[in-house]
């Protein structure tokens, strides 16, 4: 890894590896399931309810972060390129997320038939994979380009942003 001199760069890096780590137990628990599990399963309800928190800030908050105040900031530094490809995976990792999340809540409220599950399954371990590359295009990419691109006033008033936001 790189030596990250922005704050903002830092802070983008350590939520995608804590993002990495919820997307990796989430994983585990679709792989190890062969069948939906119980609503009571505690070990269930645990990885739905850390998924779904994982969900609501990476995607909600630290996918708006990113388009709003970041991507505009590396397209006036001629890096739009990256940042055009980065919003559009941001569009169908937010498509999949949507049907994941309803299949989540629905498997809290009764154990899922098992064509439902399946379902879960395969869109849940989309998403997985797609947050996975994303992350990992955004590490070589993106925390590159924005070193370069933001000036060290520029990043203090940014991480504020992100705080208060
Ligand atoms: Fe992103
Ligand atoms: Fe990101």
């Amino acid at each position: 890894m790189m030596n990250l001199e922005r704050q903002t760069t830092r802070r983008l890096h350590e939520e995608h590896m804590a993002a990495l780590e919820l997307i990796g137990r989430f994983e585990q628990a679709l792989v190890a399931n062969r069948e939906a599990p119980a609503p009571g399963d505690a070990e269930w309800r645990a990885v739905v309810r850390a998924t779904t928190a994982g969900i609501a800030g990476e995607i909600d908050r630290h996918f708006d972060f990113e388009e709003q105040s970041l991507f505009p900031r590396l397209e006036a530094n001629g890096d739009g390129q990256i940042a055009r490809l980065l919003t559009d995976e941001h569009v169908v990792i937010r498509q999949v997320v949507s049907d994941v999340m309803d299949l989540l809540h629905a498997s809290l409220a009764e154990r899922l038939p098992a064509t439902e599950w399946q379902t879960l399954k395969m869109l849940g371990l989309e998403y997985v994979e797609r947050m996975k590359s994303h992350v990992q295009k955004e590490e070589m990419a993106l925390l590159p380009a924005l070193e370069d691109a933001l000036g060290e006033d520029e990043d203090e008033a940014l991480i504020l942003e992100y705080a208060s936001g």
